[in-house]
């Protein structure tokens, strides 16, 4: 029998997703569920992760599930074809993070590279109030999210996991755990593999004012459910080349976010559609690096490619939005299927571990036994 992929993906609630998140993966898993013959695509919220590093918060958890859950919907997810679901709904997935524990050396967890640059940059976010700050010591919830997060994906046995290049370190974890775990226990889990989109400058999409990762705190994302006038208002804004001052100066396009984004969204048929006077990106990019083009040209070239593809998504949101009974209804019975595939893996877990103890029968035969010889 042919092998089907299981697909599966995640985000934190910690706030509503930007395009940085829809070039980066929800973009990709629109196109798989759209394109790919797998046997299950599950993309869920990561509220349990997200409280990892938020636990003094649990309110802004609270009040970005449904936002991240909209903007899934109104991206073009499709229940029918995608289960989606609350993490922390499926007490399985902790159950798991405690057995894997004891695979895992305090010392590897030291050198995830994401996690201890993510501890780092808590150490001293005295100014961020929006995250806990890490000044009394970390947290050890959120020092073995990496193991919880492995129990995320193997739970459904995943094969494919589309994620950002910072996940990285937590697939080859992921990947470690599965592999003592078999070795140990038997054959149970299934190494996963990650899907990085295959257009690079997608895998880590600048914030409008070119710093190099879009957060919240800096103030510098474009969300999937702002209006179009906020949108026009930041790609107005948005940093270029500060050497590019007069319109006939040479421009670079180095570090230059609007060809940053451009590289991210435009396509083809944009130039016909928008700006016919040039015949592809490589001659708009000759223009601006000769000089003589200037950056509002490029900004609202830029703006209508956005629109294009952002309005649709908008759209959808509103709709949505006026039946929230029914978003609800897709995370309940989305949650409900994901639960009954962890669960069926646990007990599996449970088995090889040998814990099983009153499901296996054998196990009472031989302890009758075993007291009727001493
Ligand atoms: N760590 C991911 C993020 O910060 C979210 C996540 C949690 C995840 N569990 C996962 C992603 C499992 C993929 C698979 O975005």
């Amino acid at each position: 029998m042919e092998k089907k992929e299981v697909i599966l993906t995640g985000d934190r609630p910690t706030g509503k997703l930007h395009i940085g998140h829809y070039v980066g993966s929800l973009r990709g898993r629109v196109e798989l569920q759209n394109s790919m013959d797998y046997e299950n695509m599950f993309v869920f919220i990561a509220d349990a992760q997200a409280l990892t590093d938020n636990f003094n918060n649990p309110d802004k958890v609270r009040q970005n599930i449904l936002e991240v859950a909209l903007d899934y919907l109104s991206v073009g997810l499709d229940p029918k074809r995608v289960t989606i679901f609350i993490q922390s709904l499926i007490p399985e997935l902790t159950e798991l993070t405690f057995y894997y524990m004891n695979l895992v050396s305090v010392a590897r967890l030291k050198r995830n590279p994401t996690v201890k640059s993510e501890i780092e940059m808590r150490g001293f976010s005295d100014e961020s109030q929006e995250e806990a700050n890490f000044g009394t010591g970390i947290p050890a919830g959120f020092f073995t999210y990496p193991i919880s997060q492995a129990a995320d994906i193997t739970a459904f046995k995943a094969t494919i996991v589309p994620v950002g290049e910072d996940q990285k370190p937590m697939l080859e974890q992921t990947n470690e755990i599965v592999r003592s775990f078999n070795r140990i226990y038997g054959p149970v889990l299934i190494e996963p593999n990650i899907l990085l989109p295959k257009n690079s400058v997608c895998r880590r999409l600048p914030g409008t004012d070119g710093k190099a990762k879009m957060s919240k705190s800096l103030g510098n994302c474009i969300y999937l459910s702002e209006s179009n006038e906020d949108t026009h208002k930041k790609v107005m804004s948005m940093y270029t080349d500060p050497l590019h001052i007069n319109i006939n100066d040479p421009g670079h396009i180095e570090g230059n976010t609007v060809f940053t984004y451009l590289d991210a969204f435009c396509k083809q048929e944009h130039f016909s559609l928008y700006l016919p006077e040039y015949e592809n990106l490589e001659a708009l990019k000759e223009h601006y690096k000769k000089g003589g083009l200037g950056d509002v040209k490029i900004k609202k070239f830029l703006e209508k490619i956005l629109l294009e593809e952002l309005e649709p998504i908008r759209n959808r949101r509103k709709e949505f939005e006026k039946d929230i009974p029914y978003v609800c209804q897709v995370l309940k019975e989305g949650t409900e299927k994901a639960r009954a595939v962890a669960a069926q893996t646990l007990s599996e877990v449970r088995h090889a571990m040998k814990i099983d103890y009153f499901e296996d029968e054998d196990f009472i035969a031989e302890q009758i036994k075993k007291f009727s010889q001493q």
